[in-house]
Formats: C-alpha cells, structure tokens, sequence
C-alpha cells in the first residue's frame, strides 16, 4: 500500500509543488490527490520550460498517465477548477469528491474584508468563510453544483481501491505546518489542519495506509500574511540576498527570514516525517543551480544538509536546485 504524502514543513511555498511534480513524472504513481484547505493555496510547476500554477488541482497532473483527484475535506471554488482543468485539458482523468464543500462568491467577500482581511491577511479566497458554513452545516457541497456533475465521484473509495490493490498513490498536502488552525501561530493561521494527519483526514485515508512522509522545506523562511515570523528580514535585506518572492495566489510580497532550525525539528515532530525535501538550495548556494548529482554539490551545502539531519534526525532524500522540475538531486533508495 504504498502512499506518500507530501506536506509543507514551514508558512506555506516552499515549494511543494516543484518536489511534487518531480516525484510525479520520476515515480509513475497511478493517482494523485490534494488535501488541504482550497484554492487559497499556489502552487508553481515548472515543466517543459513552462511555468503552470495551480490553485486546487494536484500538481502531479503534469503526468498525463495520471488520475487526479480532490478529496472531500478539501473546499472548492467551481470556476477556478474547471478553468485549470480546462487549462491543463485533464477533465478525463479528474475526480473531485461529491462532499467537497464550496466557495460561493458570498464567501470571498466575506473574506476580503474586515478581521480577516485586516488583522490575519488571508488570501481574500473565501476559503476561512466556507469552512466556517462547513461546520455550521450550511455549506452547498459538489454534489449539489451542475457544473461539476461530470467529474465528481468517491475520491476516498478510490484511493482506497488503488492502494489495496499496491498501487503508488501521492497524497499533496497545500499551505504549511505552521498555518495549521491547531499547531500553527494562531490566531494567525488557515482555516483547519494542514499537517500530515489532516491532510490524510481530508482525501479519507486511514494512519496504517501511509509509508512516507516528506516534509518540504524551503532552505530559508518565507511567509506571507500577518503572523510572527522570528528574525524577520528587511525588504533591503531580503533583496540583497536574492529571497524575494512573491505569492502565486495574491501577488503579495512574501517576508522572509533565515531558517529556523527549532521550527524545522518541531514539523518533523509534528508530521511524523520519514524524509525531507529541501527546496532553493541554490538560492543560498548559487554554485548548485541546476546540479542533478551529489557529488556535484558544494561543500558548504552539504554542511547544510547534514546540519539539518543531524538536527532532526531524518535524511534529506530531495535537494531542490532549481526551480524546473528536473532541477533536484534525488538521494532515495531507488
Ligand atoms: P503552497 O501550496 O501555496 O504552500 O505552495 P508551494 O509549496 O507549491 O510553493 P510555491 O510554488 O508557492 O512557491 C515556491 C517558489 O519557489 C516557486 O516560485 C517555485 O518555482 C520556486 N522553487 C521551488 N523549488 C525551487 C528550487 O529548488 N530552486 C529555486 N530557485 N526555486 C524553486
Ligand atoms: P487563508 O488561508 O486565506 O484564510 O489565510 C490565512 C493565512 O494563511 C494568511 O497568512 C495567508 O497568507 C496564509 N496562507 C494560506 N494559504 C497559503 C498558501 O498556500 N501559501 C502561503 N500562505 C498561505
Ligand atoms: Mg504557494
């Protein structure tokens, strides 16, 4: 039953999408399903030498041999679905669960204004609001919008099937372990669970399922929206550095701030980590732009990678050095 969940390990954009797509065309799973919260999330793939960025499909739908789907703790806004799917011609091989709950334009409007737009700087995409008519039992679900009627199904039952059967099966997580509602920096958080566990919860997978867990890193701290961020950069500092970056959703200017062991080791803690995946290592270490192999990696950032092993305790399996798909050294056990 070989399911790998990826999840963020940091505030979200580390660069999950990148790590995903590369593990989507490199191991041929037969299906890929997001957890996570909606399309709040932004992901950036970059294939072909072309850059697609993707708010509520998983990123493994680069692979067209691949089934994409959407489990039902995941919250969905119709139109920006179907535009990615036509965007991406996939329709033939998504499912979105009939359970999904959905963002109706009353619900961005609600989350463009007022507290949460002001105090918390959410991504303004009606994502906290529906969740809220989620729990309150008020919220429409997939099954009751027309425009979905040709691709919805039983996304739990599905994945299920696949991973009884020995099938590889990649669960995406979306946003990071410290925006999680529970263990995040809250008040200053996304509307539910984004760690491993819930992210399982949210496509109906069970703990026994899962045999990997990569937790993606960025190689230093970005965030977006109001919340702590410990030594936090200037924009002058941010910019001499080479971080700056800006959201995939919002256009926001991400802050940034170097990397923070201690939240490093409390993700690996808190997602039950197998693996890392680290992301942007070329940003910190510009001789291993685009480097495929180990041994072609600088001294001083393999001192880098061994201090954050030796501090969590887990491998670094995925080195990100570039931002194409391909531009990674992959040290899994083949
Ligand atoms: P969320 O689901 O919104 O949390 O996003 P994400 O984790 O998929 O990350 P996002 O795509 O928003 O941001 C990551 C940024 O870093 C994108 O611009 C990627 O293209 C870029 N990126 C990812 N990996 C690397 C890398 O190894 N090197 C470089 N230079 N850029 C990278
Ligand atoms: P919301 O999820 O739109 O309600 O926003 C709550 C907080 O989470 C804000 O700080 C957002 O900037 C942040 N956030 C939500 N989704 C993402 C994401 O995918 N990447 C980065 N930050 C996110
Ligand atoms: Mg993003």
């Amino acid at each position: 039953m070989p399911a790998s969940v990826i999840v963020g390990g940091q505030y979200g954009d580390e660069g999950k999408g990148k790590i995903i797509s590369y593990i989507a065309l490199r191991d041929s799973p037969v299906a890929a399903v997001r957890g996570g919260v909606g399309p709040n999330a932004g992901h950036t793939v970059v294939y072909n030498g072309k850059t697609l960025k993707l708010r509520m499909l998983p990123s493994a739908v680069i692979n067209e041999n691949i089934k994409v789907m959407i489990g039902s703790g995941v919250l969905v806004n119709p139109n920006v679905v179907l535009e990615e799917i036509e965007k991406v011609g996939s329709q033939s091989r998504v499912i979105i669960d009939r359970l999904c709950g959905i963002i109706e334009e009353g619900h961005i409007e609600k989350d463009k204004q007022g507290y949460l737009k002001h105090s918390i700087g959410t991504t303004g995409t009606g994502t906290g609001p529906a969740q809220a008519d989620r729990v309150l039992r008020k919220a429409k679900i997939a099954s009751d919008i027309k425009s979905l009627q040709n691709i919805i199904g039983d996304v739990s039952l599905e994945i299920n099937n696949l991973l009884d059967k020995g099938k590889l099966v990649i669960v995406e997580g979306t946003q990071g372990t410290f925006l999680s509602l529970y263990h995040g920096t809250y008040p200053y958080v996304t509307s539910k669970d984004v760690t491993a566990s819930a992210i399982c919860a949210d496509v109906g997978i069970g703990p026994k399922k899962v045999d990997d867990v990569i937790v993606v890193f960025k190689a230093y701290t970005t965030r977006v929206g109001e919340g702590p961020l410990q030594s936090e950069l200037t924009h002058e500092e941010i910019s001499e550095k080479g971080w700056q970056e800006f959201g995939t959703v919002t256009g926001r200017v991400r802050r940034a701030a170097p990397l923070n062991l201690d939240l490093v080791k409390r993700a690996v803690i808190l997602n039950s980590a197998t693996q890392i995946a680290i992301t942007k290592i070329d940003t910190i270490f510009p001789e291993c732009k685009g480097v495929q192999e180990l041994s072609k990696l600088s001294d001083d950032s393999i001192k880098f990678i061994k201090i954050l092993e030796e501090h969590t305790g887990v491998p670094v399996t995925l080195i990100g050095t570039g931002p194409g798909h391909d531009q990674i050294v992959d040290l899994r056990v083949k």
